[in-house]
């Protein structure tokens, strides 16, 4: 029988289980951020996970809510523009955003992430008729852009969170790469949300005090939302916040004194767009 547990979860895939904590605890730790995820609470429970493995780490949880808020803004306005678009969520965890969301029925959903996330997705995760599911294989990390069903035309939303971090650099950038290269052959216009680590964040990241709690470490660093663009030219950015701003007085200080010693955020989201011609 299948293990069904977050041990049956390899070294980067466990790291789901930092934004599920912050779902599963919002309400309580965080109520002035007003977010609220019954299937987050739901699924955490069903796996028999403790969310009070990270839940001290005050600037992890409240940044990953935000985060979450963020994404969930970002799709919502897209879905509001493009009804009948496509929409694709890497490396999306035990992530229901669908459900959150409310997805209309006329919007595909594709989540993609490694084949151990997989297996929890499908047990856990309620079904829905236009969602559905990619296995990522290390070998062939980016095979899963090709198996999308890029529809000519179709307006496109790519969203990874907490994902860039985790990625080699080459794959990081043959990622950017790959998807412009598709949204072009295909004539589609092309939104990308994406969170990103500094690179002195990706040098310290053991010493996350959620991260110390997994296997994992940061791999990529983009310094600067305009270096997306550097390497894969026609991603615009639309907009780039540093929500560490909001994750209590020690992260905003330690933000701003970054900002100040290098001109650059130490984390942040961005959302871009390339429009085919
Ligand atoms: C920190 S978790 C974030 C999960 C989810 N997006 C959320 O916010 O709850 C990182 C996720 O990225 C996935 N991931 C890492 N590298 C990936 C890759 N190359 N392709 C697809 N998923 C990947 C991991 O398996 C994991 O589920």
């Amino acid at each position: 029988m299948d293990d069904l547990s977050i041990k049956s979860l390899g070294t980067i895939p466990e790291t789901l289980l930092i934004p599920l904590a912050a779902r599963m605890t919002a309400p309580d730790r965080h109520p002035d951020l007003q977010f609220r995820d019954a299937e987050a609470m739901r699924i955490g429970t069903a796996l028999g996970f403790d969310p009070a493995r990270f839940a001290r780490d005050t600037g992890s949880m409240r940044g990953s809510v935000l985060r979450a808020q963020w994404f969930d803004r970002i799709t919502e306005t897209f879905i509001a523009s493009h009804p009948a678009g496509l929409c694709v969520s890497i490396g999306s965890g035990l992530d229901d955003r669908p459900s959150r969301i409310r997805l209309p029925a006329t919007v595909d959903w594709v989540d993609a992430d490694f084949a151990d996330v997989v297996r929890l997705r499908e047990a856990l995760v309620a079904r829905r008729a236009n969602v559905r599911t990619i296995r990522v294989t290390e070998t062939e990390p980016l095979a899963w852009m090709d198996e999308l069903g890029w529809t000519p035309g179709r307006p496109t939303l790519v969203l990874a969170e907490g994902v860039s971090m985790y990625l080699l650099p080459s794959v990081g950038e043959n990622l950017l790469r790959g998807l412009v290269d598709r949204a072009a052959r295909n004539g589609a216009l092309l939104e990308l949300a994406a969170d990103f680590a500094s690179p002195i964040m990706v040098r310290q990241s053991r010493r996350n005090p959620s991260l110390a709690k997994t296997r994992a470490s940061f791999r990529w660093a983009v310094p600067r939302p305009e270096t997306v663009g550097d390497i894969a030219p026609g991603l615009a950015v639309i907009e780039a916040v540093d929500i560490t701003r909001r994750c209590g007085a020690l992260a905003r200080t330690m933000a701003s004194l970054h900002r100040l010693l290098t001109g650059r955020p130490v984390y942040f989201c961005g959302h871009y767009r390339f429009r085919p011609r």
